[in-house]
């Protein structure tokens, strides 16, 4: 489901670059560390680009196919990443199929990002399935999420469009990780029951964690 007006904005002000560049960022790289050098990685409803910039830039991977259902999106993240040149390819895409979108095959990927993506798909849980198939063994899945917890509160039912139905809670999308065999690393970072942050792995084929 895109994003309304009122989201779009707020998604992309200062205020909420600022707290995913200096709080979810640094979470998210203590929890899971940065990627191995020459890795590709993907992002997930990348909207704007910021999250890709953020990618490359911090998180030390060499390239990022990333994809957004909104073409809106995808222009803007056009603009902001041509500086990145080949080392970033932008796809109009469903993150439901990897393979239409993308051709992504299985265990493609080094590591996979969702910067607040999951909870505004219908079917999340096919999301979920598609993140932890195209993850290589050892690769690891970022994630931060928004639960049913804050999307059943007035504001967000008020200002911003979600899909109503099978909204996840922080537990239901933690267990939808373990049913794909993504083992989350150390602790989950919560906000008030209503964010979460992570890093999940994918067990080599040995059971062990790169
Ligand atoms: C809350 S925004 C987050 C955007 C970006 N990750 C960020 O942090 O700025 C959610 C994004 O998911 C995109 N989206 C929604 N459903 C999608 C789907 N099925 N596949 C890919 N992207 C989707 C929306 O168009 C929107 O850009």
């Amino acid at each position: 489901m895109l994003m309304n007006r009122a989201e779009t904005a707020l998604i992309n002000s200062p205020p909420r670059r600022w707290l995913q560049r200096f709080y979810e960022v640094p979470v998210l790289l203590r929890l899971g560390g940065r990627i191995p050098p020459g890795s590709t990685a993907l992002e997930i409803g990348c909207g704007s680009g910021y999250g890709s910039q953020l990618v490359l830039q911090q998180f030390g991977a060499s390239r990022i196919d990333a994809l957004d259902l909104d073409p809106m999106m995808i222009d803007r993240a056009q603009r902001r990443l041509t500086p990145f040149g080949d080392q970033v390819t932008l796809v109009r895409g469903s993150a439901t199929d990897l393979r239409a979108a993308l051709d992504a095959g299985d265990d493609s990927y080094d590591a996979v990002f969702d910067f607040g993506i999951v909870h505004h798909i219908p079917k999340w849980r096919t999301a979920v399935a598609e993140a932890a198939r195209v993850l290589a063994p050892g690769g690891r899945f970022y994630f931060e999420e928004v639960t049913a917890h804050a999307l059943n509160r007035l504001t967000y039912q008020r200002l911003f469009d979600h899909p109503t139905d099978d909204r996840f809670t922080a537990e239901q999308f933690l267990d939808e990780l373990r049913r794909h065999r993504l083992l989350v690393l150390g602790s989950v970072t919560r906000v008030q029951g209503d964010y979460l942050l992570g890093v999940a792995t994918k067990p080599l084929s040995n059971g062990g964690a790169r």
